[in-house]
């Protein structure tokens, strides 16, 4: 869908940033498409992983997506898996969209998802167990969420038990999530505050959608 998305709002598309870029599996996707990336992540641990794939084409950098700052150089900016709401207060967010917009061509593009706040107030964050097992790892993994609907914020502190299948150990460990939940309304005014033109919001993964009901929404923006 993000390439269908690309395709429909630009030609020929060179230069990508991802803010946000986890792991780098975007990029091995969009590395074979030819295009150069650079991916921006908070976490040190993510940028070694990204690094030790070898992507071609893929540079990969520790920063903070409300601080940061490169040339007017990239056709497109993606941020996916709702990074952006890990972005809770709406000045920051401005300031993360204005570092966007300097740093795409004239006409160039910013596609995103966030959490959708209607949706989450109709229906919201619960607790939770997930299981996740490979040859190495069995991992069960509980969020149990605290949601403040006045500031649209969730917290999800997620509880992990690991069991190491080589060794059989067991460890726990905990990680605390703030997520934010944008309204339409909210987007389009950091959006118009930082310049952009909100070209489409659809539902996740589906781009015939007219407006945005789902839980995770995905704009489209252009400079
Ligand atoms: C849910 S993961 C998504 C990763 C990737 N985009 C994907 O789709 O697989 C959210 C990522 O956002 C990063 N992140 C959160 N806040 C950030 C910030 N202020 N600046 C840069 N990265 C941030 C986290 O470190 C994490 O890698």
């Amino acid at each position: 869908m993000i390439k269908n998305l690309i395709d429909h709002n630009y030609s020929n598309v060179t230069r990508m940033l991802e803010l946000g870029s986890g792991t780098g599996n975007h990029a091995v996707y969009f590395s074979r498409l030819k295009y150069e990336i650079d991916g921006i992540d908070l976490s040190e641990q993510m940028i070694d992983i990204s690094n030790s794939k070898n992507i071609p084409n893929a540079k990969f950098f520790v920063g903070d997506i409300s601080n940061f700052q490169f040339d007017e150089n990239y056709d497109v900016c993606i941020s996916l898996f709702h990074v952006i709401s890990y972005i809770t207060d709406l000045n920051e967010l401005i300031k993360v969209f204005n570092n966007i917009f300097s740093s795409l061509k004239p006409g160039g593009i910013f596609i995103f998802d966030c959490w959708n706040k209607p949706a989450v107030i109709k229906d919201p964050p619960s607790i939770r167990k997930t299981f996740f097992e490979n040859e190495l790892l069995k991992i069960e993994r509980i969020a149990f969420p605290v949601n403040d609907f006045i500031n649209s914020i969730t917290k999800i502190v997620f509880e992990l038990n690991i069991l190491d299948k080589k060794s059989n150990t067991k460890h726990f460990e905990t990680e605390t999530h703030k997520m934010r939940f944008f309204s339409e309304e909210e987007i389009n005014y950091v959006s118009k505050k930082s310049k952009f033109k909100v070209l489409n919001c659809y539902n996740w993964l589906d781009i015939n959608s007219k407006s945005s009901e789902d839980y995770y929404n995905c704009y489209i923006l252009k400079k």
